[in-house]
């Protein structure tokens, strides 16, 4: 396989070469000139390269300069898609625009610097690239073959993904239907005696109690509405899915339960202070966007029963790759592109203001529901610069800024939260 990389910051290159020398055989330029000149040499001699790494920010001309100009000499040589050269983009500062325009542009894959090893794994085996398989001998770093398994074999479609029951996608009809009605809604849910039970629950939790007593479903139903009953019928059935005869993983699947639960309901409550309509969609939002870490603890289980998630290396394993691969689970299970886009995205702080209000309310809801005693593995404390407090941080939330919060309401919406979150939790 032949590999070309391309970027003008000398560490950065020397990195991405070492890690890329496992792979193929590759060559490293500085320039996006130099790096033209030999795509052309290596198309014209029939030996074209294989993949190609694009530094975005360059002098002269930049990563997506050159990303344009080499599909454009493609698509003039004809050659057909699955034969294009793959291309990653490298980057330090990659907010979403820049990652949306370089899709269009037409790269195929996008790692953030430092480039880490699980980054570029889950992108060499999207793009359908033989992984290697003597990437680590020795036993610290045996988790990165662990890793590169699961990535695999998720690609080749041998890790089971959840099956929705029934109700859900009757739900689903119903709601498709011209007219929806709250009796049609319970004239479905009441064939499931535990979900009626618990939509009555949580119709008088905290998260929604009225002034009397919902006591029978259809006063539930008729409390949380037609939306939110939908919304949280999906949440019901998510819950289903955090959990494990494995004792130490199911004690892991809850804790990830609550910190998504605590995202949830923070998130709604900020999409009723901020006037959004779809406050229940969310809520479900809140609740799925860790998801591929869920997967991916079942998964390594599955795989290797006396694995030990206390590790601090597969704990950084899990998290550099739950967001893509949570996106391509959300994806296979049909969710809408928002979704997907929040189970990707929701640990950039790189936002514009063109970015879903959606989106930013979920990267704040995450943050806060940890500052609230909400969070999952140590490592996501780490990877936030544990050393600067914890309101200096909050206050240069891009995604606090985007929605024009105020940082002393955001804190005080979390702090009410968290008063409610236990009594809310035991309804579902
Ligand atoms: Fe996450
Ligand atoms: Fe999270």
């Amino acid at each position: 396989m032949k590999i070309l990389i391309v970027d003008d910051e000398n560490i950065s290159r020397t990195i991405l070469l070492k890690k890329m020398e496992l792979i193929g055989e590759c060559t490293a330029v500085d320039d996006s000139l130099n790096a033209l000149e030999l795509y052309d040499k290596a198309v014209k001699n029939k030996e074209p390269f294989d993949l190609i790494t694009l530094d975005v920010s360059m002098p002269k001309m930049d990563g997506r300069q050159l990303l344009q100009l080499i599909r454009k000499k493609e698509k003039a040589l004809k050659i057909i898609k699955k034969d294009r050269v793959k291309i990653i983009m490298v980057s330090s500062r990659m907010n979403m625009s820049i990652i949306k325009e370089c899709i269009k542009l037409g790269c195929d894959g996008y790692i953030s610097k430092p480039v880490n090893k699980y980054q570029l794994l889950e992108n060499l085996s999207r793009m359908g690239f033989a992984l290697p398989t003597n990437i680590e001998k020795d036993d610290k770093k045996k988790h990165t073959q662990i890793v590169a398994r699961i990535i695999k074999r998720f690609y080749k479609g041998k890790i089971k993904l959840p099956v929705l029951p029934r109700i859900v996608n009757e739900v689903q009809q119903l709601m498709e239907s011209q007219d929806p009605s709250i009796e049609d809604l319970a004239e479905i849910v009441k064939k499931d005696i535990l979900i009626s039970s618990k939509l009555i629950s949580i119709a008088n939790s905290p998260l929604y109690r009225g002034v009397d007593k919902a006591d029978s479903l259809n006063a539930a139903l008729l409390r949380l509405g037609i939306e939110a009953s939908q919304g949280l019928i999906a949440t019901l059935v998510t819950k289903n899915l955090f959990k494990s005869d494995n004792k130490i993983l199911n004690r892991l699947l809850e804790k990830l339960w609550m910190h998504s639960f605590a995202c949830a309901c923070i998130g709604k409550r900020f999409a009723e202070e901020l006037g959004i309509q779809k406050s229940e969609t969310v809520f479900l939002m809140g609740i799925v966007h860790d998801i591929g870490k869920m997967l991916l603890l079942k998964a390594i289980a599955d795989m290797d029963p006396k694995e030990s998630f206390e590790n601090m290396e597969i704990q950084v394993a899990i998290h550099e790759i739950h967001t893509t691969f949570g996106a391509a689970v959300l994806k296979k299970m049909r969710f809408s592109n928002e979704f997907i886009r929040i189970a990707e995205f929701h640990h950039w702080n790189d936002f514009s203001k063109n970015d879903e209000q959606e989106l930013l309310i979920i990267h704040l809801s995450d943050y806060l529901a940890k500052e609230i005693g909400f969070s999952f593995f140590d490592v996501e404390e780490i990877d936030d610069e544990a050393k600067s407090d914890s309101r200096k941080k909050l206050e240069n939330l891009e995604s606090l800024k985007q929605l024009n919060l105020d940082p002393d309401k955001a804190m005080e919406i979390a702090d009410e939260i968290k008063a409610i979150i236990q009594d809310s939790a035991q309804a579902f």
